[in-house]
């Protein structure tokens, strides 16, 4: 009999015993790697001990084979990459996890684990992976774009801008695709259609006229960045094509050929200016007067959190005066506001209208305008919603 019981018993209590034995030194060891964690203040020690694991000693990324799931590490040693988000953005990624930014869950969060030093030390470690960091200009410069006034940070993005003036007799819908090229140089692609009322010759009727407006084509050059100063500088020149129709002014018949400068200043605590200015010089001046133009955007970006979706107001003064006698320079303020739509943020949407600040006489006077930017190089248009 007691020899019966005791066997009946000698399994279960022989296998819990196995089990508190495999698993008692795991336990004792996160414990004791938590503990030491806490010490570390270096991020490369937060690094090697935290993040090492998957993303490797050197960044690159460990394969999946010996991370054993399937979401491929990034390389943290491309520049292509690293330079261009910004360390903030990574700090919450870390704090939070993956998943507050679209990314997958194995990316995991350790706002218990580490501090907020130890965290962004971990990532200006992170940071410094890519070697050339003075020829990249930091995501941080990529600041929310204004419906009217150029940028200077080189993208990579697709652009749909809509505009409509308040009599609803003009639509104009554009399709803007830009392209990084290496660290400092984009090329830009804009291809405008438009729809408004005409009147045409020989007619006292309105009718409607549509087509393609003038496409322009692009090159930017980034020229100066500085994290020190917080200000990013680009030089820019456009070509306009006269693809518009003429016969229904929808475009202006001619050449022409845009520089500018734009200039992105970051201003701690306060907010963003971005400016731009240059000329529209005309190939034909007895068509089509030369124009100076001057922009300025000031904005201010909100996030619930630090992390949370990405409110940017923002206010625009736009001049511009054609190089003729007698032009006046016409002045116009853009309220606006951009929002990002989703967790990744890299899809986003923007709302204002240009308003003169003289000659506002009718409902036609003010332009509505809108655009849905998508950041292609942050993922696919429908991942991380
Ligand atoms: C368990 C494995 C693992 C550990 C440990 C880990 N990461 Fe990651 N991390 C990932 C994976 C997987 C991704 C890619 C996620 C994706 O693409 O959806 C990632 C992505 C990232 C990204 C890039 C996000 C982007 O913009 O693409 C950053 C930054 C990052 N990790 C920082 C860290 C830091 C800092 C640590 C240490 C404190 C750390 N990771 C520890 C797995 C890990």
């Amino acid at each position: 009999m007691r020899r019966r019981i005791s066997k009946k018993f000698f399994l279960p209590i022989g296998m819990l015993m196995l089990f508190l034995g495999m698993l008692l030194p795991q336990l004792a060891q996160t414990g004791s790697k938590q503990a030491e964690w806490k010490t570390l203040t270096k991020g490369r020690d937060v690094f090697q001990a935290a993040c090492a694991s998957c993303h490797g000693t050197n960044g690159q990324g460990k394969s999946i084979e010996s991370v054993g799931f399937k979401t491929p590490l990034p390389d943290f040693t491309d520049c292509n990459f690293t330079s261009r988000e910004p360390a903030d953005d990574w700090f919450q990624i870390a704090r939070l996890g993956g998943p507050v930014r679209g990314f997958n869950q194995m990316m995991p969060a350790f706002g218990d684990a580490l501090d907020e030093a130890q965290l962004k030390a971990a990532i200006r470690h992170v940071k410094q992976f890519c070697s050339e960091t003075d020829k990249w200009p930091d995501g941080i410069f990529n600041l929310p774009r204004a419906l009217v006034t150029g940028k200077a940070f080189p993208e990579d993005e697709y652009v749909f801008a809509y505009a409509m003036n308040g009599g609803l007799s003009e639509f104009q819908g554009k399709f803007i695709t830009e392209k990084r090229l290496g660290a400092r140089h984009q090329l830009e692609l804009a291809v405008p259609f438009v729809v408004k009322e005409v009147i045409r010759e020989g007619s006292d009727q309105t009718s409607w006229g549509e087509g393609v407006g003038d496409m322009a084509l692009g090159y930017k050059l980034n020229v100066f960045h500085s994290l020190k100063s917080l200000t990013i500088v680009s030089l820019s020149t456009e070509v306009i094509v006269p693809t518009g129709d003429e016969y229904d002014d929808i475009g202006k018949g001619i050449f022409r050929i845009e520089p500018f400068l734009a200039l992105g200043q970051i201003i701690p605590h306060v907010g963003f200016l971005q400016i731009q200015a240059g000329a529209e010089l005309s190939t034909k001046t007895d068509r089509v007067a030369h124009e100076l133009f001057w922009r300025a955007a000031f904005g201010h970006s909100f996030q619930r959190g630090g992390y949370g979706r990405t409110w940017s107001p923002m206010v625009e003064v736009l001049g511009a005066k054609e190089l003729e006698d007698g032009a006046f320079i016409n002045w116009h303020i853009v309220p606006e506001l951009q929002v990002t739509l989703n967790q990744r943020q890299h899809v986003m949407l923007c709302l204002g209208a240009e308003i003169p600040t003289r000659n506002l006489n009718s409902a036609d006077d003010v332009k509505y305008m809108a655009y849905l930017l998508w950041d292609w190089f942050d993922g696919g248009f429908t991942e991380g919603w």
